[in-house]
């Protein structure tokens, strides 16, 4: 039977293309999204999936969307904790309210969403959890104290959930995207953006089906051996020893 999988900020950019491949995989996918009723119709209507609306920042939010998703289309076997922003400023400039609304959308939704899914996993013995990080998590990045904090936070929950559920038949694994072509580039200066392509080996920004390829890999029912490991696909940008 066809297992249930459940993206965040699944209507748009790596979180849309994750949906559709999941979709294409096989699974029954639902999608969170904040607040873009235009996007989240397309991503219903395009890729059938089953949308719901919510904060990841805020755990009541995340309560009643995994109920709303569970009692429509079954148990959440498959979790995908994408939904991310980027508050950029350099740390001189950066207000409180730029730092936390990225803690708790980048970072303090992981626990909001896994919370919820967890205990059923363990019940049922099986579960897939990928979470979503970023290059600049690994390496930090000028003017995102914010959300190289976050992203690397993502990592650290990654290997301790891991080593808390490895016995039970769920893994629990990060994707650090690099730099890839979704609205999120929007944001920066182009003479920014043209010395970031510039320093990625590969020549351009990465697509999110390329993104998207990854962690349909991590949700596999044979990619069981991996866990607490961080995939990295940021086009030789960053190489990890
Ligand atoms: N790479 C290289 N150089 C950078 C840089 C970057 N990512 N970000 C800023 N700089 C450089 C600028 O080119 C500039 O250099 P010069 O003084 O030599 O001209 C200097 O840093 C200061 O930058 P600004 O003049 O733009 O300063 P500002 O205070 O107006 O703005 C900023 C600072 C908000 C950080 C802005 O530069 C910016 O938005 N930078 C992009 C930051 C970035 O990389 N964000 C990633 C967004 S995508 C993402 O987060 C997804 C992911 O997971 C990868």
């Amino acid at each position: 039977m066809a297992r249930t999988a459940f993206v965040t900020g699944g209507t748009r950019g790596i979180g849309r293309a994750i949906a559709e491949r999941l979709k294409a995989d096989g699974f029954r996918v639902a999608v969170g999204y904040a607040g873009n009723e235009e996007a989240a119709k397309a991503c219903a209507d395009e890729v059938g999936a089953v949308v719901v609306k919510g904060n990841v920042g805020n755990f009541d939010d995340c309560v009643r969307a995994v109920k709303e998703v569970e009692d429509k289309i079954g148990p959440i076997e498959v979790l995908v904790n994408n939904a991310g922003i980027t508050r950029d400023a350099m740390l001189h400039k950066m207000t409180p309210q730029q730092w936390n609304e990225v803690i708790y959308v980048n970072l303090a939704s992981i626990f909001n969403m896994s919370r919820q899914v967890i205990e059923g996993m363990r019940e049922r013995g099986y579960g897939r959890i990928i979470n979503v990080s970023s290059v600049n998590g690994q390496k930090g990045q000028m003017g995102q104290t914010n959300y190289s904090a976050a992203k690397a936070g993502v990592i650290g929950f990654t290997k301790a959930l891991a080593q808390e559920t490895a016995n039970k038949g769920i893994t629990v694994n990060a994707v650090a995207p690099g730099y890839i072509d979704t609205e999120m580039m929007s944001g920066i200066p182009q003479t920014v953006l043209d010395k970031i392509v510039g320093s990625i080996p590969v020549g351009r920004l990465g697509r999110a089906e390329e993104i998207a390829a990854c962690v349909a890999f991590l949700a596999r029912e044979d990619a069981a051996f991996i866990t607490g490991s961080t995939v990295t696909a940021n086009g030789g940008q960053y190489m990890l020893g």
